[in-house]
């Protein structure tokens, strides 16, 4: 039987990624760092690590967990945000936003990598964002984490050319999930927004883009043009705007 090993699937993107997984007939294991993440098991019959990915311990309980078995499908999707002014948000919890959104990436793409290379099969689903290609003004610390995965991603699936590995780039816009109530972001014009995109539309697009060997890809022609006009604008002009969006209202 395939194995799938979501990560951040107690909720949002994640969850609905382990639910189509499930549905596609993977034995499946979620991860996630709150007790939460229990309940979500329960409901797809899948097995669980409940752990915290920014830590070596926790990515240690994951490997433990797995126990040299193989892995089909691996999706590193959990992430998290901050809002606020880079100087006003609390040490430690940049360091958390890091760890978990570079660190806690890495640290299992690596060993599980090696393991498809020598297969010759694999398929790594990695969740960036189209926030990694704008300087993220009052989301400092979050975009620029998530540029670091863009560009990784990408380059991570050019070298696996021909090994019979695939890496594909999640690149989602504004998802209406609980991401934007955990980062502080509910008083910004980011949070506000209304017909944020559909968690389980951008989880299908990301699983069926990771399936078909994609590089990449960002659903939704909304998110598209927003990437390519990042992409084009002078990267000031980007910052800019982007304080308007992620600006809190006592700022
Ligand atoms: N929502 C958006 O607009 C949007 C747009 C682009 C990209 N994304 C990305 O999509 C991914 C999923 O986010 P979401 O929108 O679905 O938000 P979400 O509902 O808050 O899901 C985040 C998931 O990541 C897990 N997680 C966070 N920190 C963790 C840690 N240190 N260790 C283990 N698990 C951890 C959370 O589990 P716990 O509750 O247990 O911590 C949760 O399962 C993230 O990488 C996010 O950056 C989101």
């Amino acid at each position: 039987m395939t194995l799938a090993l979501i990560t951040g699937a107690s909720s949002g993107i994640g969850l609905e990624l382990a639910r189509i997984a499930r549905a596609d007939g993977h034995q499946t294991i979620v991860v996630a760092n709150e007790p939460a993440i229990h309940t979500a098991a329960a409901d797809l019959g899948a097995e669980v690590v409940e752990a915290d990915l920014a830590t070596p311990e926790g990515i240690a309980a994951v490997l433990t967990h797995l126990g040299g078995r193989d892995v089909d499908l691996l999706m590193l999707n959990a992430g998290t945000g901050m809002g606020h002014s880079f100087l006003d948000q609390d040490p430690a919890g940049i360091d958390h936003v890091v760890l978990t959104n570079v660190l806690g990436v890495l640290r299992l793409a690596h060993p599980i990598g090696r393991r498809m290379r020598a297969r010759g099969e694999g398929h790594i689903l990695i969740t960036g964002s189209i926030a990694g290609f704008m300087p993220g003004t009052f989301q400092a610390i979050y975009n620029a984490s998530k540029a670091f995965l863009n560009n990784f991603a990408l380059a991570l699936n050019e070298e696996l050319k021909d090994t019979g590995v695939s890496v594909t780039c999640l690149m989602p816009g504004i998802t209406d999930t609980a991401f934007f109530e955990r980062a502080g972001l509910l008083d910004t014009a980011l949070g506000q927004m209304k017909n944020k995109d559909d968690p389980e539309m951008v989880a299908r697009a990301g699983y069926d883009a990771m399936l078909a060997g994609r590089a990449q890809m960002t659903p939704g022609l909304k998110n598209k043009a927003q990437a390519a006009m990042a992409e084009i604008l002078p990267a000031g002009m980007v910052a800019k705007a982007h304080r308007q969006m992620a600006k809190p209202q006592d700022e």
